[in-house]
């Protein structure tokens, strides 16, 4: 019977087959120990001489790492070994004896691993990350489906910009120009105008020009979006979201976080409500540390990092001028220089995580933004339409998959966090 390798423990006592590759291999003589990966964990198994027909155990010698097989044998408990399982193989079938393989068990430099990306994928390391990036991505989404959020896809080809026109992906759509989507935001605000919470989940494009380990071109957002709600409205949704989805990943992906020798005393000690400070308070927070940053400024990724080293908890900053905020930030009634607009951070200086607000829904407020930004208003007349069709207050915000993983996994670049990356001069396999 094909078993796969996480539930191989059902399986204690019974002839099992499993199908997947040679990850490592060991032999003392009488008996071949061998690594067997099928994608859902690494068992050993143990091939011994007179245990097997001769040509399964020469076989088992001659295997190179990566050489797929389909291996039946007995699932024996043994708490030596990684898992608490092995194998006594019975047989060994090849399916292909791989050539040598490039990534071998030493160490390597991150730029031969990148030029391999397809292959590293198989690694243990960045095998834990990405299941992980799959229960944040599957906790996410459970999370917005219970809260009756409506899954609404938004298009990836656009005629304009969300977030500012330095970093657009321009592309020929038939001979006019078209967009790469920055984000799915604007339609949002049309969709949860029809649908009253919705979220959109999908890759977004920025052509970042610098290389920093925050910063991809290529990357995944998951957007909801709330009519008839406020700033505060839309930073309880994206604290309960991000509490759920780090409580989930403790639950179901502990071997994986084990596996990246994550330290998990932060994640579990994570509960609403996060602190919340204003960007005039982290203004001050900076300048006390003697960091060089004067009030109206924005924060790069030095600022990011001292604040969420301030903290050991994500928290949100609110309230940032309105001049370095997008055109569709709202403005604050308290303060005509500054937005309604937050962030959330991560802590242990991995910065943000999160962008939103409560979005400006004044037809006359809206033009005079999108003039202010130096935007072409004719693009956005399907936009102010929403303004002018029973317009209400409306807030949302944007869950970065990759920044969000790179923090609970624990990992420095957001590269790894994502399984192709797209960097300013990554672009290949
Ligand atoms: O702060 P940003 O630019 O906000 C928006 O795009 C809003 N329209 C979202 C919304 O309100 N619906 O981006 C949101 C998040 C960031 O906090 C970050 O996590 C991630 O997207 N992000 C990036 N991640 C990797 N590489 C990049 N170049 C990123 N740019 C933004
Ligand atoms: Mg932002």
């Amino acid at each position: 019977m094909w078993v796969r390798i996480e539930d191989i423990g059902e399986y204690e006592g019974k002839e099992v087959e499993i199908r997947g590759w040679l990850f490592n291999s060991r032999s003392s003589g009488k008996i071949h120990f061998i690594l067997i990966r099928d994608g859902t964990g690494i068992i050993q198994g143990v091939v011994v001489k007179g245990e097997v027909p001769d040509d399964v155990f020469e076989l088992a010698d001659e295997l190179t790492q990566e050489s797929s097989i389909i291996v039946r044998g007995i699932v024996r408990k043994d708490p030596r070994a990684p898992g608490g399982y092995e194998l006594g193989v019975k047989d060994i079938k090849l399916v292909h004896l791989s050539e040598s393989y490039p990534i071998t068990p030493k160490s390597h430099g991150v730029a031969f691993l990148m030029e391999r990306r397809h292959l590293w994928i198989r690694s243990r390391k960045q095998n834990a990350i990405l299941r992980i990036r799959a229960e944040v991505v599957n906790a996410a989404r459970e999370f917005l489906n219970k809260e009756g959020f409506l899954l609404v896809d938004a298009p990836i080809f656009t005629p304009s910009a969300c977030e500012g026109t330095t970093t657009l992906f321009e592309v020929d759509y038939f001979g006019r120009p078209a967009y790469l989507s920055q984000s799915g935001q604007l339609y949002m605000e049309a969709a949860c105008m029809a649908f009253g919470k919705v979220y959109c989940l999908g890759p977004c494009f920025r052509a970042e020009k610098s290389k920093t380990r925050r910063h991809l071109t290529e990357f995944w957002q998951i957007e909801p979006e709330i009519a008839y709600a406020d700033i505060n409205d839309a930073m309880e949704v994206a604290e309960r979201l991000v509490a759920c989805v780090v409580e989930r990943v403790l639950e179901r992906r502990k071997r994986e976080l084990e596996m990246l020798e994550r330290n998990t005393e932060v994640l579990e000690k994570i509960k609403v409500p996060f602190p919340r400070i204003s960007y005039d308070e982290a203004v001050k927070i900076l300048k006390e540390k003697g960091m060089d940053i004067e009030w109206g400024e924005d924060f790069g990724a030095p600022h990011e990092t001292e604040l969420a080293n301030s903290f050991s908890s994500p928290f949100f900053v609110h309230r940032y001028p309105k001049k370095i905020k997008a055109f569709y930030m709202k403005e604050d009634p308290d303060n005509p220089e500054l937005s309604l607009s937050f962030d959330m951070l991560a802590p242990e200086g991995y910065g943000e995580i999160i962008g939103g607000g409560q979005r400006e829904e004044r037809l006359e407020k809206l033009k005079e933004s999108i003039k202010r930004h130096n935007l072409p208003e004719s693009a956005f007349e399907w936009y102010l339409d929403l303004r002018r069709y029973g317009t209400v207050p409306h807030a949302g915000f944007g869950l970065g998959i990759e920044r969000t993983v790179a923090w609970i996994c624990g990992i420095h670049h957001v590269r790894e966090a994502i399984p192709f990356p797209r960097m300013l001069d990554t672009l290949y396999p």
